[in-house]
């Protein structure tokens, strides 16, 4: 039985990737920040383990809590919307930490686990942000666009130790935390020579045709945990497909 390692598993993508590779027979190690007895079901094969992808220690207690593991999947982020020039370097360097070298240092962590197993997967969490260019979400943007570099890079190195790392790329879901979490960090950064424009965009936002859904972005990460077709990029909903295909 396999066994898949998810990060950020407290709400959204990443609790319905639980759920999904659950429900699949798979053994789940859910990690959190805080972990929440009361979102997944109580199973022997589901364990919750503490984990901030920010933090050294955390990174290396959660691992060794967490026993072998065949799939990591990168999933924890942080949103941010904002007009750049307001956007305090603080502010850059946090969305950084956690998007970039957060899924960075989980990689490295588990690298010789996997080298030694000779096999594994690694599925990064980025964004249909990386398909096509959206306002006001440069640094949101970075930090996907540079996961999506390291993962394309990091694939021909792995290559010869039977391992593999894949990239899914969720559309827009209003149903997650992603935006709330996200809200004190946006305070102030639509200053007054940007707000006609942000207005505008947020009314085009409002209605979107077609948006994403938790468990489409469940499947897809579960596509590309099995996938044997040497597919390196997975867009997961209507709206990241439909730009994928436009891309
Ligand atoms: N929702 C969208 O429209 C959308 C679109 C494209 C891509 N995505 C990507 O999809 C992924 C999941 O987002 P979501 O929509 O499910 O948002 P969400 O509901 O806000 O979930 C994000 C998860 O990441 C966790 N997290 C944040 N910082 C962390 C850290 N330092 N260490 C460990 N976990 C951390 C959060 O934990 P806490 O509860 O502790 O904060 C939460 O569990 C993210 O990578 C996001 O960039 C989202």
């Amino acid at each position: 039985m396999k066994t898949v390692l998810i990060t950020g598993c407290s709400s959204g993508y990443g609790l319905e990737t639980a759920r999904h590779f659950h429900a699949q027979g798979w053994n789940v190690v859910a990690t959190m920040r805080t972990p929440r007895e009361d979102v997944l079901p109580r199973s022997d094969r589901l364990r919750l383990v503490s984990l901030d992808v920010t933090k050294p220690e955390s990174i290396a207690a959660a691992l060794e809590a967490s026993g072998p593991i065949d799939v990591l999947v990168n999933n924890a982020g942080l949103g941010l919307m904002g007009a750049f020039e307001a956007t305090p370097m603080t502010t850059v360097r946090e969305v950084f930490e956690t998007n970039v070298f957060g899924v960075m240092a989980m990689t490295q962590a588990v690298l010789p686990r996997l080298r030694a197993r000779k096999s594994g997967v690694i599925v990064n969490v980025t964004s249909s942000a990386t398909l096509a260019p959206m306002p006001l979400v440069a640094v949101y943007t970075a930090s996907k666009v540079a996961i999506e570099g390291f993962t394309e890079s990091l694939a021909f190195e792995l290559e010869s130790f039977n391992l593999q790392v894949k990239l899914v790329e969720p559309g827009y879901c209003p149903d997650t935390r992603f935006t709330s979490n996200g809200s004190s960090r946006m305070e102030g950064l639509f200053p007054e020579p940007y707000a006609p424009f942000a207005q505008r965009i947020f009314a085009s936002l409002g209605q979107p045709a077609t948006v994403t859904r938790p468990s489409d972005v469940a499947e897809a990460v579960w596509q590309a945990a099995n996938d044997t077709s040497g597919t390196l990029r997975f867009p997961a909903g209507p709206d990241a497909v439909a730009l994928a295909r436009s891309a």
